[in-house]
This record gives structure tokens, sequence and C-alpha cells, in this order.
């Protein structure tokens, strides 16, 4: 079953059933104030952090995705209302007929219903702490229509999200008052001007309002039958404590093939809503914001550009997967309709994997997650594995949170530094590859050189903070030389303590090889020397204790027992992505391990959603193994197609030179593919989502958790830089593409350093790999192209053969 398409001239999803069988969320807002929005406009929004200060409010978990964003409209002269997208009011789908256009940081809802065409269209201006509903009612009849708009949002009661449940001093510790077109809501114990006050706005002058939340919906009733839009006027009511909201109305009166427009604009700050009421009353205004906001995601997609045979790909890659990622790294990990925002901060290695994805789009953010964490290091190497990057922002650090509730509360040393107990062995080593891609892209050497402080004290280069993180990996190491799990690694349910991770091992191995290349590269002979030296014991300790000779593929570690996870002898977790996939990823293993180990991957893991993290799923509790023995059998982390590492193994494939393979397991995966399937996928099929039910659950193929998934930032960083294979590297870009047999070509348009690469790939053999010929505006040129004049538009013609 189909419930939309995707719209790729105006990068949108579009969704033209609306009875999608769950909420299909989008993200609004580039800087600071951002809304995660569903298809039917419920959702909520928050400025900075969804834990320290929410704007609206949310019930999650509930069967209806309430409250929302609303705007009803009521036929004066029936009575009847409805409201412009399909929930809360709910119209028969026979009768009116409802679309949803989620585009790149703006939603578009309309309706057509009884001779009414109304539109709403949500964003967050850029330079703005604020959201506009941009909303259009027309007249398509042959008689004048009179019309009644009524906005509808219920206030947070607190700026902190957990107050909304726990804090009985919430209820009467707010109010509303109103004045000249504006709602304004006061967090009454909150002494900031800015960030506690939000309001609701209107461009029109208001005929009737409401900040009193039960006096718009009426006792016993809900936000499908609110008392104020049934009887036509709202009840004018502000007032301290209880619960508050923010509705505005208007009544117009239309004429046949008429359209009137009206702006609400919901945000935050004292006067603000005064300030954006009048500017957005110039409808011009409204436009411009709009545009800027199509320019902003315009200029970011520009940088990099495909146009190849799989349109599925093209379509994820020259849109979808970039602003998954953007919005990963940006907003982290905490706000959607399943993570309210009840604990924020920075996952260490979900942050530094993200920005992986983005420094060619976004390369601000992506050198800002890089300071928090690096500040969130300690000095023997390893990060803290949440941390909140205010707690170390010396700009935030003194401030009094109660004068500012974005600053969060600081906690105490040994609250923030736990220790080796509570240490993840993976974390501090998704760093390297990310910092040397950041510097590749920008070509900011210097970064290196920055000094930054320690978590627990003292500083050092970012260069010596690299070193830190390698030699803590080189440290803690079992029997074996493996890496230690420690509290868990990348799967946060594999928990060995003293045993050994394999896929921190191979990931210490790819680390090695990113700082090696730039040590190198900045002439430091002895670290050369050093690490290389660490390398070459890492792959013998790996390739003498990590092979299973019977399976030919790579374990999944060693509990502290010494008892092997992952062997061909198993019957439970025989065999992992994550150890296969890192290993030939990571460089380590030869071409012929390598492909036996991946080959084992497509035989026993593969399926048509996906890869499997694990199979057969464990269904023996085993605590030397951890918690994932514990989790339900084709869920999660035990035996779901947990789509993270998926893209692992099609940047394994790709250096195989198996671009058929690294294909189909890109296919499988992609959302964009399954839109036809959405009865069993349920989810949305623009985002990818952290798991997909495995094979051994009932529920085979549902896919759950969208948009917050690393999976976004890797499969952008797969295809981009090793199925397309156009990578910064110290010494330039490449172009070293792993594509299927059967694809003649393909072009990708790349920015870089302010030049423009216009790259076309023919495959006239139909080969997978290999570079015959490259050529630079019309000269051979061996090897990376080296970076371009500023301005400049090169012509780049790479033969494959
Ligand atoms: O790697 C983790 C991630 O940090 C949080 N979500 C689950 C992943 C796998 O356990």
């Amino acid at each position: 079953m189909k419930y939309g398409y995707f719209d790729n001239e105006n990068r949108e999803y579009v969704i033209t059933r609306p009875d999608v069988p769950a909420p299909w969320t989008n993200y609004l807002g580039t800087e600071k104030f951002c809304t995660v929005i569903s298809h039917n406009a419920g959702g909520y929004s928050f400025y900075n952090s969804p834990e320290y200060n929410r704007v609206t409010k949310f019930r999650p978990n509930a069967t209806f995705d309430r409250p929302g964003h609303y705007v009803y409209l009521r036929d004066d002269e029936t009575g009847d209302y409805w409201s412009i997208s399909w929930q809360p009011v709910a119209k028969s789908l026979e009768e009116a007929s409802y679309e949803v256009r989620h585009g790149l940081s703006y939603s578009k809802f309309k309706c057509e219903y009884n001779g009414i065409t109304a539109s709403k269209t949500l964003f967050v201006p850029k330079g703005e702490d604020a959201q506009v509903w941009d909303v259009k009612i027309k007249n398509d009849g042959d008689k004048p229509r009179t019309i009644s708009a009524f906005s509808f949002v219920e206030f947070s009661f607190s700026h902190i999200q957990s107050d909304n449940q726990n804090h009985q001093m919430s209820l009467y510790s707010a109010g509303t008052s109103y004045k000249n077109g504006v709602i304004e809501y006061d967090l009454y114990y909150n002494t900031n001007d800015y960030e506690g006050f939000y309001y609701l706005a209107s461009s029109f002058d208001p005929d009737s309002y409401d900040g009193q939340r039960d006096s718009f919906l009426g006792l016993y009733r809900d936000e499908a039958n609110p008392i104020a839009v049934e009887k036509g006027r709202c009840s004018n009511h502000v007032q301290t404590c209880y619960n508050h909201c923010g509705s505005l109305h208007k009544q117009f009166v239309i004429q046949p093939g008429e359209e009137v427009r009206c702006v609400f604009v919901l945000g935050m700050g004292k006067g603000e809503g005064e300030r954006l009421r009048e500017k957005y009353q110039d409808f011009a205004n409204v436009d411009a914001a709009f545009a800027g906001i199509r320019e902003h995601w315009d200029s970011r997609c520009a940088k990099f550009s495909v146009k190849s045979p799989n349109e599925g790909l093209d379509t994820m890659i020259n849109a979808w997967t970039l602003y998954q990622a953007e919005t990963c790294v940006v907003w982290s990990r905490f706000a959607s309709f399943i993570e309210v925002g009840g604990r924020t901060g920075l996952g260490y290695r979900d942050t530094a994997q993200d920005a992986i994805s983005v420094p060619h789009s976004n390369p601000e953010m992506t050198r800002k997650r890089l300071v928090d964490l690096l500040r969130g290091q300690v000095k023997a190497g390893y990060g803290l594995h949440l941390f909140d990057p205010d707690w170390f922002d010396p700009e935030k650090a003194d401030v009094e949170p109660s004068k500012s509730p974005t600053v969060v509360p600081t906690p105490s040393d040994e609250d923030k530094i736990h220790g080796i107990e509570d240490t993840c062995s993976d974390d501090h080593l998704w760093l390297i590859p990310t910092i040397c891609k950041y510097v590749t892209e920008t070509g900011e050497e210097g970064f290196f050189d920055e000094v930054i402080p320690y978590a627990d004290g003292g500083d050092a280069t970012v260069y010596e903070h690299m070193k830190a993180a390698l030699d803590f990996s080189a440290e803690y190491v079992g029997q074996t030389g493996i890496c230690k799990g420690l509290r868990a690694d990348w799967n946060d349910c594999l928990n060995l303590g003293g045993g050994e991770s394999s896929m921190v091992s191979f990931l210490h191995f790819w680390a090695l090889q990113e700082f090696i290349s730039l040590a190198k590269h900045r002439g430091k002979t002895d670290d050369v020397e050093k690490y290389t030296i660490m390398a070459a014991n890492v792959r013998e300790a790996c390739e003498a204790h990590l092979w299973d000779g019977e399976g030919e593929w790579y374990i999944r570690g060693l509990t502290k027992n010494g008892d092997k996870i992952g062997t061909a002898q198993q019957t439970e977790g025989r065999i992992h992505l994550e150890s296969n996939t890192l290993a030939v990823l990571s460089g380590l293993a030869s071409q012929e391990r390598g492909e036996k180990a991946m080959d084992a991957v497509d035989e026993n893991l593969f399926s048509e959603f996906g890869l499997h993290l694990n199979a057969p799923s464990f269904a023996t509790p085993n605590d030397d193994i951890g918690f994932v023995t514990r989790v339900y059998q084709g869920v999660k982390e035990n035996g779901a197609i947990f789509s993270h590492p998926n893209p692992w193994a099609w940047v394994a494939e790709a250096k195989l030179g198996r671009g058929d393979r690294a294909m189909k397991f890109y296919d499988a995966l992609n959302p964009y593919n399954q839109n036809d399937m959405i009865d069993t996928r349920i989810a949305e099929p623009y985002s990818y989502v952290q798991f997909i039910m495995g094979r051994d659950h009932e529920n085979h193929g549902r896919a759950n958790h969208p948009w917050l998934t690393g999976t976004s930032g890797w499969a952008y960083f797969a295809v981009t830089n090793f199925i397309l294979g156009v990578q910064t590297g110290f010494d330039g870009l490449t172009v070293d593409p792993c594509i299927p047999t059967d694809w003649p070509g393909f072009e990708v348009n790349r920015e870089w350093r302010g030049a423009t690469y216009q790259i076309k790939v023919e495959n006239p053999d139909g080969v997978s790999k290999g570079v015959k010929s490259l050529l630079l505006n019309g000269e051979a040129i061996e090897g990376a192209i080296p970076a371009q004049a500023e301005g400049t538009v090169n012509q780049v013609t790479v033969v494959l053969g």
C-alpha cells in the first residue's frame, strides 16, 4: 500500500492519504527554534533543547499525535467545522481531501472541503526564534462564504519537559495575557525575559481569543471538537494558573474565487510577538522568509549532487539522507515522537559519527560538534558517553541557570566523570576519522593545533587529543590483545566488561590508518613509526584470535571467561554484522578473508529489508555477553535489521570492489524502495529508521524509530565517499567509485573549498571499480585532484576499466 510519493523537483514527500499507519514526521528549524511535526500537524516546539526549553506540549505514546499546531475553519452559516490538517477534526475522507507536503524544514498542509481550499505552511524563518504559519483560504464556489479561522497550540507548563508530568507547581506558575493580537505566555518563576516568554500572534486583529486551554476545548472535550470552534467564538479568557493555549480567531467573508491570507506566529521573547506580528503583516516578508529556507537547503544540497541510473539513490542522496543527517547533527538524538526530550545531551559515539557526514554542507556545526566532543574527552583518552556540551562551554559555565533556562545545571565532577566502569570502548575512536574529514574538507589545518581542555582538567592540542584516544584503546586490551568491551561498544547491549570486542579493535585499526595518514602529512615521523607499530600489533592480534576458520568469518568478541561470541559452532548469535563489516572497512582484512567474511554476511544476514545485526537472535540470557541476550528476538540489537551498521557493509563491499553486492545491500535498506510496502514498513519512506523487525519477530519488516539514527550519516558518507567514490583527503580530491556493473556511468556535482567540480564517470567496460583515466579540464592527471582556485568550475572526466 502507498500513501504518497516523492516530488523530487521540489524535494518534497507528498502524502496523498492522511490515514497513514503512524504519524510521519518532519523537523522545522535550522538554528535554535525547532518543531517536530507530523503529517497531522501534531507535534511540539522547543528552543535549543527539548528538555530545557519546551514551548508547546505533546503527549507521547498515545494513539493520537496530539496536541499540535492546528488551524480550524468554520462555516459560520452552517456551523460545520474542520481542520486544515486531517487531524484533529478528521473529516471523512469521502467528503474531504487532504494533501501534506513535507519539505526540507517546512511542511505544507492542504485541504479541500465543502467548496473551500485551504492551506497552511509551517516553517521557522532563519534568524528568528519563531514558527510562522502561512494560511490561505480560497472560496472555490460561486457564492460568498463566511468562514472563521481559529489557531490552537497548547503551551508547555514549564520550560522543563519533565515538569509537565512531575511537578504540581507548574500548574500554578504560568499565565497568559492578551494585547493587540498577541497572546503572551509568561513562565512566572523564570526571570528571563526572552526564554521565559512564549507567544502566539496573528497578522489580523482577532475577533476573539483564548489563552486558557479548557475554555477553548471545553470540559470533557478534546482537540477534535473544541467548544469555541463549535460556538464560533472564543471566550476571551486569559489568566494565571492551569493549562494554557494560544487561540486567535477571525471571521472572513470570502467572495467567489477570492483567496484570503493570514499569518500566525508562535515564538519566544517578551515583545517579540508584537515585532513579528508587524513584520509578517506584510506578506512579502513571509514570502522572503520562506524563500530563505529554500535557499538554505538549495545551497547545502548543491555541495554534492548526483545523477545516476538509480532514482532511489539520487532522491535520497540529493535531499533526504543529507537532511536527516543534518537533523541528527544539529538537534542530536532526543527530539522525536519517541524520544520527547526527557533527557538530552550529546551521545559521544553518535555525535562523532553523525558529524562525519556533513563537513561539506555544514562545516560550522561540524566544527562545533568536534569541539564539544573534544571538551567531553578525558585526559586518559576516552569520551564521556552522554554529556551536555553546555557543561564545558566557557561562555555558559558561569551563567546562573535560573537566569537562563538554556543553560543546563552543571553536575559535580564525580557525576560527570564516572570512570572506567562507565566507559564505552568505542566512543573516542570515532573522533579520529571525523576530525580528518573536517580538515580535508575545509583545509583548516590549524584545527589540529588548537588547544582544547579535557573534561577532567588540563588541555592539549586537537592532535594530542587524537593520540590520547588511540593510546587509550592500545592500553585497554584483554588477554589476547583485543580491545576490552567495557560497559559496551557500539552495540549498547553487548556488555563485555573485561571481555574483548572485535569491533573495537577493527575500529581502532581504522582510526590508526586515518591518523597515520595525518601524521605523514604533518611530517611527524616519530608518530608515524609509533602508530604504524601499534596498527601492526592490532592486525596481528585480530588475525590470530578473531577469525573463525569453520564459519570463515570474524567472531564478535570474547567474554571475560575467554568464550568466543559468534562462531559457526553456536546456535544463537552465530554471526554478527559489526565485526565482519568493520574488519573490511578498516582495511585490516585481506582481500581473501574480506570476501569470505562478506559472503557469509550475505548468506546469513541478508533480507529484503536490509542486513540483520546478528543471526540467529539470542534466546538464552547470558550476562557475560550482555543485555542483548535479554532483548526480544528479532528486535533492536538482538537480531533485528539494525540500520546503522548496514552502510558499513556497503563500504566493505565497495572496498572489496564488489559494486553489485554493495548496491544490493544499499537497495534493500533504502526506505525509498519501501514506498509501496507501507502496510509492512509503517514508518515514513523518506527517513531511515533505527531498526526494522528481524526475521525472528512476527512483525518482520516493520520499521521503528525514524529520523534519529546514525544510519543517515553513515548512509550518506558510504554512498558519496565509497560507492560514488568522491573523497577529500590530505592530497586533494579523489574519485574512485565502486558501482554496479550495469551502470553505464554517473555524474556528480561537487563544491569543494569554493570551487566546483563537474564529475562525469564513464563505465564503457561494465566494471565495478578501477580508474583507467582521469582528466581534469582536459588534462590527464594521476592520483588526487589538487584544490582548484575558488570560483572556478572544473570538468573532471573519469573512465573506469
Ligand atoms: O550505537 C548505539 C547508539 O549509540 C544508540 N542507539 C543504539 C546503537 C546500537 O546499540
